[in-house]
């Protein structure tokens, strides 16, 4: 330290000096934050390595979320320190107008397709001849079933991505890409015979997985939107949404199968999708050199049953030279490789007898007609039903029971029947009529005006009373292992369970459960167990499980945010449901329907007694008991600037106090917005004391969360 008596009074030195102290401490701490931003991004960059391209993760979501939590926290203390390619920055951007177009700098090609093994030896005879005698082998790849894009990599970071489009141009999808977790943001750098790669552009294909597809067209028809017609189409029709947080809630897939660069001189495809895997990009393991025609015939036999396995879809294989050498040899005409062609695997046909239609009943008594086929053998499988959709897919394709239908399975994994042949026609088939419920009560079916399916209104329902327990006790929902299908339908059919309350009175009935065929002391526990940890999962997913029309997983958290609490939502008024971003009128008069039904009034209360916290979390762990806000209940009437309603409902309620729909003694507070309503009047007569917004702000920051 620097002494120089006389030009610092005393006072001031000392504030200098502590001022230098804070800001060495200030220094210290940044680097520190620094280094560990750094080792946390390396860490999530890995293990979503691990989760997202190997499927096999290493630590569990809870590590993986403190982690990422860490980095988050450390980013908004030091946000100078954020840089594009964190991993807490891939969904970002505004929702765009539109897509920017960028020009491929080299085209993106299609390829030659054909069905027939004659015109894949008319392939090889051509590169064979254009080969002039050189030996040549084969990479076969899976076609994947998808959207191709183009990736670009500078310096190793992830700076743009875009669409096909006509080959030469496409859209700029950026900020869209950035969303899919599989793909990296920034790369390993391998060496190519020791030269880094470090700019290079990929190109892969953006796909489903079936069962994600099935999943988001079971939410989508639940929301009543209309479904999506194959796991290609939901790719494409994700990739053209312009907000990123839409497309970051859909589950895309990444899988790459080409490189381009200029730094090195690659040479074999087979390599290519090597490197690429090391470089840690997703890439199809099944790939395989052949070296004859035989192999790659070895090849599409292999897959044209084995696709039937593969949890996405492949349209066919593809054929690519190998040598990258050979393959610029060989060129390109009219926009198609000559190296390169595709084998597509037929949509598989079959004809059968339609049986019978029988009806399905969901759990909102919607009936579905299903189509009851005499087994037929179709691409892996034995096809005994498919699904007829609605009156008016049977009135459109003229389907009767006996006829002789064509079945297909293609691109859009549920076999469907697309047409009748007429001529095998028994002249005795009537067209097919909805009439009644096939429950026990016969209800007759109604279909409500202007809208394409039957209904079944029937309050016991015994179809509808299943699936609504199983919808209850699934996977997303409550999970509660060992109450699947099979055993809803058996305690159903005991009379044990008649809704889903009567889940968790079971344990009283545990004697007589394991008496029950196929149960034991052992099931009945587990089972007794899994139940009581139901009741701990999250509030969202309680409310997806009570499977309030309209209400998918994605709308239950919308609500569970913006009502932390069953009662809070019970509550709320139509306007104050349609106020919220993602609740239309649709949905908002559903939920509000809901909560006025006696019945569900009183499942909701038999759950409460069951000790299920129908809250969410921060307000079942017990909250604040004290500060401003604790014990007292508020009404809010007019508008409040600074937050919407539901946001300030649930800051009251987090720090213990209570917001209720009208002014009565027992209110304690009136907080006033703008173009207050009848209730300011009510709170003057009874002498209810008000807060302004201002005021209200104030108390909120003075009382934080504890
Ligand atoms: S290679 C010139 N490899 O199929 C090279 N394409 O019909 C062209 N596709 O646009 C692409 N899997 O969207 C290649 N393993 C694979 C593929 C594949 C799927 C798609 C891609 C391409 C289309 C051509």
């Amino acid at each position: 330290m620097v002494e120089q008596p006389g030009l610092f009074k005393e006072s001031e030195l000392s504030s200098n000096d502590s001022k230098r102290r804070r800001q060495q401490d200030n220094e210290r701490r940044r680097r520190k934050a620094e280094k560990r931003i750094q080792e946390l991004r390396e860490l999530i960059r890995l293990h979503d390595y691990y989760y997202y391209v190997e499927a096999q993760p290493r630590i569990s979501d809870r590590e993986y979320d403190a982690l990422f939590e860490e980095l988050k926290r450390l980013e908004s203390e030091f946000p100078d320190l954020v840089t594009p390619d964190s991993p807490t920055q891939r969904v970002s951007g505004e929702p765009l107008k539109e897509f920017p177009h960028v020009h491929h700098r080299i085209p993106m090609l299609s390829l030659n397709n054909t069905y027939s093994r004659d015109e894949l030896r008319e392939f090889d005879r051509r590169v064979r001849e254009g080969l002039e005698g050189e030996p040549y082998q084969y990479v076969a790849e899976l076609k994947y079933d998808g959207v191709s894009v183009s990736l670009h990599y500078q310096d190793g970071v992830f700076v743009l991505g875009a669409t096909r489009g006509d080959g030469v141009t496409g859209d700029d999808i950026t900020q869209n890409l950035r969303t899919i977790r599989s793909l990296p943001l920034r790369v390993q750098t391998v060496q190519y015979h020791s030269v880094p790669l470090r700019t290079f552009e990929v190109r892969g294909e953006i796909y489903l997985l079936v069962e994600d597809f099935l999943r988001l067209n079971r939410e989508r028809e639940e929301a009543g939107e209309r479904p999506f017609v194959s796991p290609r189409n939901l790719a494409a029709g994700t990739l053209k949404l312009l907000d990123p947080r839409e497309v970051a809630k859909r589950p895309l897939r990444l899988v790459c199968y080409y490189l381009l660069t200029d730094e090195v001189e690659l040479q074999f495809q087979s390599e290519n999708l090597q490197l690429l895997k090391e470089m840690g990009f997703p890439t199809d393991p099944h790939w395989k050199v052949c070296e004859t025609l035989q192999d790659v015939f070895a090849y599409i036999d292999y897959w044209e049953t084995a696709r039937e396995q593969l949890p996405f879809q492949i349209d066919g294989i593809v054929l690519k030279v190998d040598s990258l050498r050979q393959q610029q040899r060989l060129g390109t005409i009219a926009r198609a490789p000559r190296w390169a062609i595709a084998y597509k695997y037929e949509a598989k046909k079959a004809t059968t007898i339609l049986r019978d239609i029988t009806l399905q009943v969901g759990r909102t008594g919607k009936v579905t007609p299903v189509a009851e086929l005499e087994p037929v053998f179709l691409a892996g499988s034995t096809i005994s039903r498919a699904t007829l959709h609605n009156a008016d897919y049977i009135a459109k394709l003229d389907i009767r029971i006996g006829d002789t239908v064509i079945v297909e399975r293609g691109g859009e994994v549920i076999p469907k029947i697309t047409g009748v042949v007429l001529e095998k026609r028994p002249s005795t088939a009537k067209p097919f009529v909805f009439t009644a419920c096939p429950c026990p009560h016969r209800q007759p079916l109604y279909r409500p005006p202007g809208e394409v399916d039957y209904y079944c209104d029937h309050p016991e329902c015994p179809w509808q009373i299943r699936r609504r327990i199983e919808h209850f006790a699934s996977r997303r929902a409550m999970d509660i292992e060992g109450l699947g299908e099979r055993s809803v339908d058996q305690l159903v059919t005991a009379g044990f369970l008649r809704t889903i309350a009567d889940i968790y009175d079971l344990h009283r009935h545990r004697d007589e459960l394991v008496r029950l065929e196929r149960w034991g002391e052992k099931s009945v526990e587990n089972l007794l167990t899994a139940i009581e940890s139901s009741k701990r999962r999250p509030y969202h997913r309680f409310l997806y499980a009570l499977g309030i029309r309209f209400v998918g997983e994605e709308i239950a958290k919308i609500l569970a945010a913006a009502f932390p609490s069953i009662d809070s939502l019970a509550q709320a008024s139509q306007e104050e449901l349609t106020s919220i971003q993602g609740i239309g009128e649709r949905i908002a008069d559903s939920v509000y329907r809901f909560f006025r039904d006696s019945h569900q009034r009183e499942i909701l209360e038999r759950l409460r007694r069951a000790g299920l916290p129908l809250a969410a979390e921060h307000l079942t762990h017990p909250v604040q008991a004290t500060g401003f806000f604790a014990g007292k209940t508020f009404v809010f009437t007019g508008e409040l600037a600074a937050m919407p309603r539901e946001r300030a409902r649930a800051e009251i309620e987090r720090r213990g106090g209570r917001v209720t729909d009208s002014v009565s003694r027992r209110t304690d507070y009136l907080i006033v917005g703008a173009n207050p309503g009848s209730k300011l009047q009510k709170a003057r007569q009874l002498g209810i004391p008000q807060l302004d917004e201002e005021k209200f702000l104030a108390l909120l920051a003075e009382n934080p969360v504890a």
